[in-house]
């Protein structure tokens, strides 16, 4: 199975940016461990599509883990806004730094020296030694659960299957060609063993896949049924003064969104509507709503001209150094609701 699987690899690889080529590869050329870790945290939250162009701009603007080690926290967090998860810009900035103070600024290369360091957990640790350092190290992420459920008709429900898929891919692990062998797979099951409609017909595992043979690829991998999500609600205030700056605050270090830019509102508890960051004519002017993780969130946007005086929470962005494009998401639909209703003359509607 793990020739097939490679063989295939060889003619399919997605390529990325952070991925050698064919020709680097010939040449024995490796990659390079931080791009290699740098897509693996970022790819933690979302898809390879989406990681693509947030990986190009952190490796433009930091080219080596020495200069993002060296970045102010605020443009790393600004940077990360819209790939989610804060905690984890962080902790790549504390990552960052221990590479430079207890490495030199070279990565271990091996898995208990990765997950020793800080925001590195198992699943990073297996796939930077793996994929940067060709150790024969089993990474299992959510494409390598589906593909070992389906070649081996696993009946066990996730998350209850994890250890079980974890044993059948580690058994597949070719210790010849670790590195690839590891993107193999998530390429697999990206491309082809997909969650629905897998285009079994041209996998290079379809002979040997118990599910294809039993015809149980859509059942599998069977899931826990979900426990909805809480419902959440709170404020946000959007302040705008007449030369186009926003009131905004930074929001504390601990707690979802930690570290990032906002717009002052009320804890998201139901609590009643807080006093407002400055005095004003202030108007509901809708509602913001954002699923994280863990509950859903609807937020009611307050918007408001202000006057020049200095606000009693938060502080102005001029308009020429606001960018939506660095509040984390959330942020950034209040924002959107909010700007039609906040146009000020001369800078346009959203500023
Ligand atoms: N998902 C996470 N890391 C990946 C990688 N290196 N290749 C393909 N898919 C991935």
């Amino acid at each position: 199975m793990t020739a097939a699987l490679l063989a295939w690899y060889d003619r399919h690889a997605r390529i990325m940016p952070w991925r050698t080529g064919p020709a680097d590869r010939a040449a024995g050329l490796r990659p390079d461990p931080y791009r290699v870790w740098l897509s693996e945290v970022m790819l933690q939250q979302t898809t390879v599509a989406a990681v693509r162009k947030y990986h190009e701009r952190f490796t433009a603007l930091w080219p080596t883990v020495a200069d993002l080690a060296a970045a102010p926290d605020a443009d790393v967090m600004a940077e990360w806004a819209g790939l989610g998860y804060y905690a984890r810009a962080r902790n790549l900035l504390k990552c960052a730094r221990a590479v430079v103070a207890e490495h030199g600024g070279r990565f271990p290369d091996t898995h208990d020296a990765l997950i020793a360091l800080p925001g590195i957990g198992p699943y990073t640790a297996a796939a930077v030694a793996a994929i940067a350092f060709d150790r024969p190290e089993t990474v299992v992420d959510g494409n390598v659960e589906r593909v070992m459920s389906r070649l081996f008709d696993v009946k066990t429900p996730l998350p209850a299957a994890k250890p079980e898929l974890t044993a059948h891919a580690a058994r597949l692990t070719s210790h010849a060609r670790p590195d690839d062998h590891a993107q193999a797979v998530m390429d697999l099951g990206a491309t082809i063993c997909t969650p629905k409609s897998p285009a079994c017909g041209i996998c290079p595992l379809r002979a040997p896949c118990l599910a294809r043979q039993r015809g149980t690829e859509a059942q599998r991998p069977v899931k826990a049924a979900k426990k909805p999500k809480p419902e959440r609600r709170g404020f946000a205030y959007v302040g705008r003064r007449a030369d186009g700056a926003w009131l905004m605050e930074t929001r504390p270090e601990k707690g979802l969104l930690g570290g990032m830019l906002g717009f002052p509102g009320s804890d998201w508890n139901e609590a009643p509507r807080p006093a407002p960051p400055a005095p004003a004519a202030w108007r509901e002017v809708g509602e913001a709503r954002h699923v994280f993780t863990h509950f859903a969130l609807t937020l009611t946007v307050m918007v408001a001209e202000l006057p020049p005086s200095n606000p009693e929470r938060g502080h102005f962005v001029s308009a020429s150094a606001f960018r939506p494009g660095a509040l984390p998401t959330a942020m950034r639909k209040v924002h959107d609701a909010a700007a039609p209703h906040l146009a000020v003359e001369g800078s346009g509607a959203t500023g």
